[in-house]
């Protein structure tokens, strides 16, 4: 990075939404609230969802208010960001599974208005834009919500030279795979490829919502405000979204407002 080569970070943050939390527990309430007051407002929104830690609070709240009549998901459709390739939907690595056991088991969505990535039957290509016209059919997607990967990853749409619009198969970063091992018995228990909507659909949705806790964090967001726009951070193309809120806390934000 050369002198004068970086937008003042407050500048960037004044273009868009930014709201620092004080925990992950605000942060899960402040996601909820948003995902609530739309499904209040237009019964059949069409959601986008993510998977991984950072959202399981928010859909803990999500089903807590739908059990307490707040809110009913019975016209919604979801779009799932994306899953492993490799793995079965019943497997308990599998985003299938995670969505399931978080979300979808607990609360009143019909079954057939959820989507969720996963390719049997089809070639992966006939899949990839099978699931983006399936997105366009619904109208699009009104709120998109995103975690982001330590490497700066939205979706699965890893750093490179160039990032694909549409939904597509993914070599998964190094990083991610580290990352990831985690959730498995051992790193080669990761998948190596995953099913991923693209930028480009990601991009296209009326509202996104991009969710980070933990310093483990902080880097790929300070990357992501920047003011620079570099598909080596794939996150920081949301800059350039006319309707994006990043909900954070302190210490996703540490390098940000030290
Ligand atoms: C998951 C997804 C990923 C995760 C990201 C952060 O559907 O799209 O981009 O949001 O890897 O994962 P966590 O929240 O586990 O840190």
């Amino acid at each position: 990075m050369q002198a004068g080569d970086r937008t003042d970070p407050k500048a960037v943050m004044r273009m868009l939404n930014l709201e620092i939390v004080k925990n992950y527990d605000e942060l899960s309430d402040r996601a909820a609230a948003k995902v609530a007051a739309l499904v209040k407002e237009k019964r059949d929104a069409v959601l986008g969802l993510a998977t991984g830690a950072t959202p399981e609070g928010m859909y803990a709240r999500l089903v807590r208010m739908h059990r307490a009549e707040e809110v009913s998901f019975s016209s919604v459709t979801t779009f799932n960001l994306d899953e492993y390739e490799s793995l079965p939907p019943g497997h308990p690595q599998s985003y299938h599974y995670y969505m399931h056991r978080h979300f979808f088991s607990h609360i009143n969505i019909s079954p057939q208005r959820i989507n969720i990535p996963l390719c049997s039957g089809l070639s992966v290509e006939a899949f990839c834009l099978d699931y983006d016209s399936r997105i366009e059919a619904a109208g699009g997607i009104d709120l998109q919500i995103l975690g982001i990967g330590s490497n700066g990853h939205v979706g699965f749409n890893e750093p490179a030279n160039s990032l694909l619009l549409g939904t597509h198969l993914v070599e998964l970063a190094e990083e991610t795979i580290r990352d990831n091992s985690r959730h498995f018995d051992s790193p080669g228990d990761v998948p190596r490829r995953a099913i991923t909507m693209g930028i480009g659909s990601i991009m296209q949705a009326g509202e996104i919502v991009l969710l980070a806790s933990g310093k483990g964090k902080a880097r790929a967001i300070a990357d992501s405000l920047s003011g620079r726009v570099t598909t080596a951070v794939p996150a920081s193309l949301l800059q350039l979204h006319p309707r994006v809120t990043f909900i954070i806390d302190k210490e996703a934000a540490s390098i940000i407002e030290p």
